[in-house]
């Protein structure tokens, strides 16, 4: 299947750098086959032998199949000093990458899917907040984002009014910046690089930078964990398992503004891996 440029000419991860470092991994990107070598430097290449380009970036490995006109996004706070750097490991999900990332820009699920942790009845209005396309960097963002959150974050103390930014980078590559319960003004950035292994299947890969010197790692881990096991649930069972692109294809509420300019932004770059436009010509 001929991948379309926006998506075959990005980057994704497919792995932690020191596993890659460690021993050869054999993976699988939109459809095909790879693998990432063991040693230094890290190389990656198709099973057939083709070399691929590759980035080493926040603990991961990048792989492209296509020739990326720009290098894997920039995550500033990724170097400030004061910063953990947790590495989650790795999820796998019987669902489209990209309906991933859309459940990771929804806050309507809160309270009903990660209750008493991130949402909790009565509290489960989504508040209006504001959403764009950003033409200078090409990423959407929604911004003003709040939610009532009994268990923000690891090592919040009791409910907390948490305010969100999120940011889509890449159609596969988005991050939420929220409030730091350990410093007020700053934000916590929790990323989730997602890897297409086929148009309805994939690996997850979250990854946070904090700024909590006192949770322990296996606890910070297995927080975030948690959280993403209850997606899961939810993210197996959504129907269509691809994400609809056609006009009007599922009612979207104001909540869901994010999602609507996700989607639009999806079709202006002529996506179609991991859609319903791209089902039948998968099946071509
Ligand atoms: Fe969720």
């Amino acid at each position: 299947m001929d991948l379309e440029p926006a998506i075959r000419d990005e980057w994704y991860v497919v792995g932690a750098t020191a596993a890659c470092r460690e021993a050869p991994v054999r993976t699988r990107l939109l459809g095909t086959d790879i693998v990432v070598s063991g040693g230094d430097p890290v190389s990656a290449r198709t099973a057939s032998g083709r070399d691929l380009p590759v980035r080493l970036r926040y603990g991961c490995v990048w792989v492209s199949l296509g020739a990326p006109e720009a290098e894997p996004p920039a995550i500033p706070e990724a170097d400030e000093d004061d910063r953990r750097h947790v590495l989650c490991g790795a999820v796998g999900l019987r669902a489209s990458g990209l309906r991933i990332v859309e459940n990771f820009l929804d806050m309507a699920h809160f309270p009903f899917v990660h209750t008493d942790i991130l949402g909790a009845e009565p509290h489960t209005e989504v508040l209006h907040y504001t959403t764009e396309i950003r033409r200078d960097v090409d990423e959407v963002w929604a911004t003003n984002c709040r939610f009532f959150q009994p268990q923000a974050a690891l090592s919040a103390k009791g409910g907390i009014e948490t305010q969100y930014q999120y940011r889509v980078a890449t159609p596969h590559v988005t991050m939420l910046y929220k409030t730091c319960p350990n410093a007020a003004n700053r934000w916590d950035v929790i990323c989730l690089f997602v890897q297409p292994l086929d148009p309805d299947r994939c690996r997850a890969h979250p990854v946070m930078f904090l700024i909590d010197d006192a949770s322990r790692l296996t606890d910070l881990v297995a927080f975030q964990q948690v959280i993403f096991l209850q997606d899961r649930i939810i993210l197996e069972n959504q129907r269509p398992v691809l994400l609809p692109l056609e006009p009007r294809a599922e009612i979207p509420t104001r909540a869901d503004s994010s999602s609507v300019a996700y989607r639009r932004w999806l079709k202006e770059k002529g996506v179609r891996y991991g859609t319903t436009i791209g089902e039948s010509s998968a099946a071509a």
